[in-house]
């Protein structure tokens, strides 16, 4: 029988936590309190110690988080974001629809991160954060994007949707700026079963804020301080966060081990993806490069190996935003046209990575 790997299976990476996840739900129920309740807090409290921060606030999903945290700075009107030129959409949503003005930054072209060395060159009177994203799980280059932040008076947030569990210099991501943003998304290396979110930040003005943004603008019920949103990160969402938090760190070491043999195995004809020192990386994704993709793809896909491609199009080229860009971005470019990433998923065992690269190696 034909062997078949998925990219991703979600059913088998929760089966492990099947049984918890049925008590924490059942648990829900029984409590009676549905919104912001002692799941919530409880979530708050344990990835707040994890993180090794002192706030964390839940709310509804990855997108919020930066969308709330980007409003609660109180930035002036035309406030210019500075942002890697090669992520994920959402993190150039987040800025628009908190009303402010993306401006790209091309990524390094063998981390994919953003290039601090680009960021002088974009600075004007009106830039007044950076929002780095640590993509695919690699640690941005926080010691010259703090310095960079700190010569030109910037605000650092970082968007760790695809970073939980990865480290610079032994702290963890989404600790190092005025906050980090958390997506739970199911397929997320913490995910949930649905959408869910995170703030966390050592700043206790700005968390009591967000407290309030996420729920009405409310701290306390029914007196409103701000103009809210209703952005709560959900009782059993946060139930089901609380069963898998403390398996963490055991879900990203495989993830690691699976990519030290891709790493170790996979001929040097492909471009291997390359981490900054003093950098853990979380391996949210494993992706590699080469200029075959298509081929490379469907051929994986006959031999039953799923793989996806993370991502076709870089944002300055979708449709509903290229009005918002006028330069071109060769770099993002060439990444979005040559990424593929092969399955990295914890259900996935160290076999069948082997069966994988020995795949990918007799491509030709
Ligand atoms: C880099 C990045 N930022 C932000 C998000 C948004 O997260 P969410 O889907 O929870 O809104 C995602 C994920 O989906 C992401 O990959």
């Amino acid at each position: 029988m034909r062997h078949v790997i998925p990219y991703e299976d979600l059913k088998k990476v929760n089966s492990k936590f099947e049984e918890e996840i049925n008590g924490a739900i059942q648990s829900v129920i029984d409590s009676g309190w549905y919104i912001l309740g002692s799941q919530v807090e409880r979530f708050e409290n344990d990835f707040a110690k994890y993180l090794n921060v002192k706030n964390c606030i839940g709310v509804a999903n990855g997108l919020d988080a930066m969308i709330l945290t980007l409003k609660a700075l109180d930035l002036p009107p035309h406030s210019e974001i500075l942002v890697p030129s090669n992520t994920y959409i959402a993190t150039i949503l987040a800025i628009v629809q908190a009303g402010f003005k993306p401006i790209l930054i091309e990524p390094d072209v063998s981390t994919y991160n953003i290039d601090p060395t680009l960021i002088d060159q974009k600075i004007s009177s009106y830039t007044k954060v950076i929002l780095v994203v640590h993509l695919y799980g690699n640690p941005c280059d926080m010691e010259a994007i703090l310095n960079e932040a700190k010569k030109h008076q910037l605000y650092v947030v970082e968007d760790c949707a695809q970073s939980h569990g990865a480290k610079y210099q032994e702290q963890h991501m989404g600790t190092f700026g005025i906050a980090g943003c958390f997506s739970f998304y199911p397929t997320k290396n913490l995910g949930g079963l649905g959408d869910g979110g995170a703030i966390a930040t050592n700043d206790d003005i700005l968390a009591i804020k967000l407290r309030a943004l996420r729920n009405y603008g409310s701290n306390k019920k029914y007196y409103n301080n701000f103009i809210g949103y209703n952005s709560r990160l959900d009782e059993i969402q946060a139930a089901i966060l609380n069963v898998k938090l403390p398996y963490l760190d055991s879900l990203v070491s495989h993830k690691n081990r699976i990519a030290q043999l891709y790493l170790s195995k996979i001929s040097d004809t492909y471009i291997k993806p390359q981490t900054s020192e003093n950098s853990y990386h979380a391996y949210h994704i494993f992706a590699i490069r080469t200029n075959h993709r298509s081929e490379l793809q469907k051929y994986l896909q006959n031999q039953g190996i799923g793989t996806e491609i993370h991502y076709p199009l870089p944002p300055h080229k979708q449709i509903g935003y290229q009005h918002l860009f006028s330069e071109n971005y060769p770099i993002s470019e060439v990444i979005h046209e040559t990424i593929l990433s092969l399955p990295c998923s914890t259900a996935i065992e160290l076999k069948d990575v082997m069966y994988i690269c020995d795949v990918i190696n007799e491509f030709e």
